[in-house]
C-alpha cells in the first residue's frame, strides 16, 4: 500500500454554504473535485494526526464512492481511526451523537439534506467539529481559502473496502471501525424520553404514521417506533433508504410530503403523522387534519418540556433563527428565560448550546433540536411530540389550539421563489437594502412600518459578527416580513419571503393561514417588487 501524492489544480467554487459544500453530483464527479475539497478540510485541521473521525452519509447516490475516496485519503493523511456507519449510513443527528459520545475529533457527513438525489441530483460534504456540530464559519472560510490554493492531495492506493459488516480492520496505518448506525442514537433517545409512557399511548390504540421518504431515517424509525415503542410495522412507511430517494424530494413539508399530508386528512387518518428529510435532521409534525408549523412546534415543546425526563429540570434558554416566528419568544418570556435570535443555519446555535445558555432551539425550516447533540434532529422532535401527547392525552390540534389561547397565535408562512436568475435575485435584495432607511413610518394594508434593517448578529459567546443575514421589516400591529436568499440551493437563486402576524384574540385564531396573511403577502410584493424584478407572479413552494 502506497500513499500517492496526486497533483491537482484548485477549483474556484468550493465555498461551503449554509450547510457544507453542496453541488450537483456531476460537479462532484469532476476529476479531483471531491479529493480537493477533502484535502482542504484535512489541511485545516490542526491535530488530525492519530485522531478519530466519524464518517457516514444519507445513502444518496455517490455516497458509496465518496466514502471509499475519503477513507483512503484519511488513511493517507494520518487519521488514526474512522468510525463509519454500516453501509456508509449515518443520519446527521446520529453522526453528531456519535462524535460526541466517542469523543471524536470531528466527522465528515455526506449529505445534501433534503435536496433530490440521483445522478442528476445533488451531493454534499460537510465537516462537523468535536462538539458534534457543523464547523463554524471561521473554519469553513479557511477550508475555502485552502481549496483555492491547493496543488496536491494524498491518497492511499488500495482496493475499495467492504462496509456491510460490523467490525474493525486496518487501512494502511489507520483503523476503520464499521459501527451500527442506529444503536448509539437510539440509546440517547431512550435517555431523554419516557418510552414507557409512549409505549402505553401506542398500546391504547393511538395510531401514528412516520414517512421516511426513502431516505436515511427508515432504519432509525423502525428501531425506535416499531421495535422499542411497539408501533405496528406499517406505521413507518418508505422506510428503505434508496440512492435516488425513490425519485422523490425528501423535504418534510406540505408540498413535498404530500402523500403523508393526504393520509392525515382522510377519514381513517391516524392520530399523528410525521416525516423527516434526506439526512434525518428535519421534521414535520401533523395531527389528524392538522399541520403544526415548525415555529409553533418549537414553542410548544418549550412550553411542555418538563414532561420529558431529559428536560425535567427546565430550560436554560431558547434560541430560534431570525426568520422563525416569535411564538417561542412568548414562551421564553413566561418561563423567565432568555430567547436568542440567530441567523439562519444550525451552526449559529452551537456556541449558545456549548455555553449552556440554551436548551432548545429551532428554525422555521422544519428544524428543531436541543443540547443533546449539535444538529437539529428529526426523530428527536417526533419522540418529543409523542412524549408530550402521551402525557396530554389530547389530539394534536387541541394541544396546539390551547397553546394559542394561552399565548396568542403567530400566523406564519414562508414563500419560496426557486430557480431565479441570480442577478435579478441579488438586485431585489440590493434594492430593498437601499430603501431600508426610508421605510419606517410608512403605512400600507393597515400596517405601519416600525423598523427595517439588514439583520446583523453578534454571537454573545465569542462576539463574532455575521452581517447581511436577511432583511427584516417590523410592523405595527405586530407583524413581520423577512427577505433573504437561500444559501443551500444549487440551481439559480432562491428568494425566501417569511410572513408573520400575531393574533392575540382567540376568536380570530381559526382562520386559514394564507388568508390571514393575505394583506402582508401583498405588502411584501409592494415593498420588494417581487413580481416586477423576478417576473414571478407566485411562489413555487409555500410552507
Ligand atoms: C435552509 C433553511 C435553514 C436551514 C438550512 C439547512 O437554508 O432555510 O433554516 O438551516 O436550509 O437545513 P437556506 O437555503 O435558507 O440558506
Ligand atoms: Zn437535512
Amino acid at each position: 500500500m502506497r500513499i500517492r501524492t496526486q497533483a491537482t489544480r484548485p477549483y474556484e467554487d468550493q465555498r461551503p454554504g449554509t450547510s457544507g459544500l453542496r453541488k450537483k453530483v456531476r460537479v462532484f464527479q469532476q476529476p479531483h473535485y471531491l479529493e480537493n475539497f477533502v484535502q482542504s478540510i484535512f489541511d485545516c485541521l490542526d491535530g488530525l494526526a492519530g485522531a478519530t473521525l466519524v464518517l457516514g452519509g444519507d445513502g444518496r447516490y455517490y455516497n458509496d464512492q465518496a466514502l471509499q475516496t475519503i477513507l483512503k485519503m484519511a488513511a493517507a493523511n494520518g487519521v488514526g481511526r474512522v468510525l463509519v456507519g454500516r453501509n456508509g449510513l449515518l443520519s446527521t443527528p446520529a453522526a453528531s451523537c456519535i462524535i460526541r459520545k466517542h469523543g471524536a475529533f470531528g466527522g465528515i457527513l455526506l449529505t445534501a439534506s433534503h435536496n433530490p438525489a440521483g445522478p442528476d441530483g445533488d451531493f454534499g460534504v460537510k465537516y462537523n467539529v468535536g462538539n458534534g456540530g457543523p464547523a463554524p464559519e471561521s473554519l469553513t472560510e479557511r477550508i475555502y481559502a485552502r481549496s483555492r490554493e491547493l496543488r496536491a492531495y494524498r491518497i492511499l492506493e488500495v482496493e475499495d473496502v467492504a462496509l456491510d459488516r460490523l467490525g474493525c480492520f486496518r487501512l494502511g496505518a489507520m483503523t476503520v471501525e464499521v459501527i451500527d448506525p442506529v444503536a448509539d442514537y437510539a440509546e440517547l433517545m431512550e435517555s431523554l424520553f419516557d418510552f414507557d409512557r409512549i409505549h402505553a399511548l401506542l398500546a391504547d390504540g393511538f395510531r401514528i404514521r412516520f414517512d421516511a421518504m426513502h431516505a436515511v431515517t427508515g432504519p432509525y424509525a423502525r428501531e425506535l417506533l416499531v421495535h422499542r415503542l411497539g408501533a405496528p410495522e406499517e406505521s413507518v412507511v418508505h422506510a428503505t433508504p434508496l440512492p435516488d430517494f425513490g425519485g422523490g424530494h425528501p423535504d418534510p413539508n406540505l408540498t413535498y410530503a404530500r402523500p403523508l399530508v393526504e393520509s392525515l386528512w382522510r377519514e381513517d387518518a391516524p392520530d399523528f403523522g410525521a416525516a423527516s428529510d434526506g439526512d434525518g435532521d428535519r421534521n414535520m409534525i401533523l395531527g389528524r387534519g392538522f399541520f403544526v408549523t415548525p415555529s409553533d412546534s418549537l414553542a410548544l415543546l418549550a412550553a411542555h418540556a418538563t414532561c420529558a425526563p431529559g428536560y425535567r429540570d427546565g430550560l436554560a434558554g431558547i434560541a430560534r433563527s431570525m426568520p422563525t416566528s416569535r411564538a417561542a419568544d412568548r414562551v421564553a418570556e413566561r418561563l423567565g428565560i432568555p430567547c436568542y435570535e440567530t441567523p439562519t443555519g444550525w451552526k449559529y446555535f452551537g456556541n449558545l448550546l456549548d455555553a449552556g445558555r440554551i436548551t432548545l432551539c429551532g428554525e422555521e425550516s422544519f428544524g428543531t433540536g436541543s443540547n443533546h447533540i449539535r444538529e437539529k434532529d428529526g426523530l428527536w422532535a417526533v419522540l418529543f411530540w409523542l412524549n408530550l401527547l402521551a402525557v396530554a392525552r389530547q389530539p394534536v390540534a387541541e394541544v396546539v389550539k390551547a397553546h394559542w389561547r394561552a399565548y396568542g397565535r403567530h400566523y406564519y408562512t414562508r414563500h419560496d421563489y426557486e430557480g431565479l436568475d441570480p442577478e435579478a435575485a441579488h438586485r431585489l435584495i440590493e434594492t430593498l437594502r437601499a430603501q431600508l432607511g426610508k421605510l419606517p413610518g410608512r403605512s400600507g394594508q393597515g400596517l405601519r412600518v416600525l423598523q427595517a434593517e439588514d439583520f446583523r448578529y453578534e454571537d454573545p459567546v465569542d462576539h463574532s459578527v455575521s452581517e447581511h443575514q436577511g432583511i427584516r421589516i417590523l410592523f405595527e400591529p405586530e407583524a413581520r416580513l423577512v427577505f433573504r436568499l437561500s444559501g443551500t440551493g444549487t440551481a439559480g437563486a432562491t428568494l425566501r419571503v417569511y410572513v408573520e402576524r400575531f393574533e392575540p384574540d382567540p376568536a380570530q385564531q381559526d382562520q386559514d393561514t394564507q388568508q390571514a396573511l393575505a394583506p402582508l403577502i401583498r405588502l411584501a410584493d409592494e415593498i420588494a417588487g417581487i413580481q416586477r424584478l423576478t417576473g414571478r407572479a407566485r411562489p413555487d413552494v409555500i410552507t
